[in-house]
């Protein structure tokens, strides 16, 4: 058995070979939760060793897609946590009713879910029109489901439940058509919404968005790559915008705490204070 000392070598060059090779950056995600999913690869594929896994990584790209697909942990619903879809409608959307055209950014939208519930809120409230929704992801094959709009049967009983308990105004059946095993969303909800691949670990900022959605991706990454992630947000957040993060995440601790105020602590959405407005940050 090798020690503790040699493992994170060998994690530590497994990670630089993904990075020089493909260009994910996986340096300086949270590392218990990236051990489990290389583990979890490693005997999946009856590998002994993560030096076994780098020879692997470097010369079979089939396996480093499975790998890639282990790491970005795509996990999403529709209106997950229906409590922070009923506060996004109840106390943010009136006020981005005072605004003649929207931008709204999800980031880490993985298969497109939240995205699909965000354009579902916007059409009930009159606001889609004018909205344009960027969503984005690192992950391709994610973002081609996501463009597909296409959802598993399965799921969608919870997804029904999730909508009424987010406030929905119609019946959820008017967004979909059923298939045999899957749900096809209506085309009209993707009309203002582009899809693109977008790295929150090496790619740069968007411009003026007014609110900003990133939710369970930052409980994946360290300290110091969630202050990336928060200064890209900060950057390419207007004055007096939104910014959403996921139940277990926070704005506070980060270099960018001072900048935001709470408006539903519980449901972690927060405002970009306006006279931070002109701070220039960096954030490589
Ligand atoms: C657990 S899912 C969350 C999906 C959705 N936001 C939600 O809350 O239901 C995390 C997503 O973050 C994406 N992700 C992880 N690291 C990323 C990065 N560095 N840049 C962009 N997306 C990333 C993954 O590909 C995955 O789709």
């Amino acid at each position: 058995m090798e020690d503790i000392e040699t493992q994170n070598i060998e994690l530590q060059l497994l990670l630089q070979a993904i990075y020089l090779k493909y260009g994910y950056d996986f340096r300086n995600y949270a590392k218990a939760s990236i051990k489990r999913r290389i583990q979890h690869r490693m005997l999946k594929e009856g590998l002994d060793s993560l030096s076994a896994m780098q020879h692997k990584v470097l010369y079979d790209i089939a396996f480093f897609e499975r790998l890639l697909l282990d790491m970005s942990i795509n996990v999403t619903e529709m209106f997950r946590d229906p409590s922070f879809y009923l506060a996004l409608r109840k106390v943010v959307i009136p006020e981005l009713k005072k605004f003649s055209f929207l931008k709204i950014w999800h980031a880490g939208c993985s298969s497109g879910e939240e995205v699909y519930s965000m354009a579902i809120i916007l059409k009930e409230e009159g606001l889609y029109e004018r909205t344009q929704i960027y969503a984005t992801d690192m992950n391709e094959v994610v973002l081609k489901q996501a463009r597909d709009g296409i959802f598993n049967i399965s799921k969608l009983k919870q997804y029904t439940a999730n909508y009424q308990k987010a406030g929905g105004l119609e019946s959820f059946s008017d967004y979909y058509s059923a298939h045999y095993d899957h749900v096809v969303m209506n085309k009209s909800l993707k009309e203002n919404i582009l899809f693109s691949d977008h790295n929150l670990a090496t790619d740069g900022v968007f411009g003026e968005m007014n609110l900003i959605m990133c939710r369970n991706v930052l409980i994946y990454f360290n300290r110091e790559l969630q202050n990336r992630a928060l200064g890209l947000f900060f950057e390419s957040l207007g004055n007096e915008s939104y910014l959403c993060l996921g139940s277990k995440e926070s704005i506070r601790f980060s270099e960018y705490s001072h900048a935001f105020e709470d408006i539903v602590r519980e449901e972690k959405i927060y405002i970009k204070k306006a006279s931070h407005s002109e701070e220039i940050r960096t954030y490589d």
